[in-house]
């Protein structure tokens, strides 16, 4: 079998920070792997290399065997690649559907003038997409919010069409960061199910930021923790949690930078959030580490 995704000795500088330090890694077809880390440990910004928004500044990332470090991240999207942000990144004013058309877009091949005299093909085009929302809708049982403005629904449902604007294009891999964060107890556990039938019955690889160990215990296959741009440790969640250099650069963040962080609706930017610091990763059911 060969890796759905490898980055190889990947690292990004921002002026004189190290961001992302010779990082390397893979990731295997149909497999949940997840990223922790204390906050600012470079999570985000891999994603960021990963899906094109950042250029590495040494290292390379590869899919389905492919380099893609020199691609647009629209071409990335188009190879099927998709992903959730740390802050929702949805169109407020319009609504559920409209928000799930806009990830379809991606797929389409029509050119612009068969656009706009709205051949068959483009109209075949049209109802595939819808099919493909109807089927994403159903999925994530959000028939109840179709027609419903963005704006005015709950943070949890937010999270969910988020989620159903990745999936509707499609992906093979889908970076989720942060995907539990600002959710509640019941709320991250119905998360749980979701990527865990992403992964089973949609057969969807997943990359994962996420702080809450208990999520992170629960659905993935394997786990990398980095802090300060480096790889800690990788292996199973519980390999990692008990690795001392883990322990050590969570506990060294406590001590630094005071009383570990609470829940954070949106925490954090998608440009990268300064570190708060940490607490002690713990397997049962805790929040953010
Ligand atoms: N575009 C950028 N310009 C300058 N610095 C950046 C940029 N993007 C990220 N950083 C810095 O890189 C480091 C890693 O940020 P990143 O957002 O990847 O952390 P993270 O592990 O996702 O943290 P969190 O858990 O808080 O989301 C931080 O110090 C951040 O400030
Ligand atoms: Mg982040």
């Amino acid at each position: 079998m060969k890796p759905l995704l490898t980055a190889n000795n990947l690292s990004v500088q921002f002026g004189g920070l190290k961001a992302v330090n010779n990082v390397s890694f893979e990731v295997w077809p149909n497999e949940v792997f997840s990223l922790i880390g204390p906050n600012g440990a470079g999570k985000t910004t891999i994603f960021n290399l990963i899906s094109g928004l950042y250029r590495p500044t040494a290292g390379f990332v590869t899919f389905e065997g492919e380099k893609i470090s020199r691609l647009a991240p629209y071409e990335i999207a188009r190879l099927g690649i998709a992903r959730t942000f740390q802050n929702i990144e949805l169109f407020e004013h319009a609504t559920v559907l409209q928000n799930l058309l806009v990830g379809r877009h991606c797929h389409r091949h029509t050119s612009w003038w068969q656009d706009l005299l709205f051949t068959p093909r483009v109209r075949q085009t049209e109802l595939q997409f819808r099919r493909a929302i109807e089927e994403v809708i159903e999925f994530l049982e959000l028939q109840h919010y179709r027609d419903s403005m963005v704006a005015g629904l709950p943070y949890g449902v937010r999270k969910v069409v988020e989620l159903g604007r990745a999936l509707a294009m499609r992906p093979k891999l889908l970076l989720l960061d942060e995907p539990s964060s600002g959710l509640n107890v019941e709320e991250t556990e119905d998360m749980g199910f979701w990527i865990e039938d992403i992964k089973h019955d949609l057969g969807i690889t997943v990359i994962m930021v996420e702080h809450d160990m208990g999520l992170v215990s629960r659905v993935s296959d394997r786990v990398f923790a980095l802090n300060q741009g480096e790889e800690l440790a990788v292996g199973t969640a519980a390999e990692v949690q008990s690795h001392p250099a883990v322990i050590e650069a969570y506990l060294g963040g406590a001590e630094d930078d005071g009383p570990p962080p609470g829940p954070r609706p949106g925490g954090g930017g998608d440009g990268g959030s300064p570190p708060e610091g940490g607490s002690m990763p713990h397997a049962a059911g805790g929040k953010h580490v």
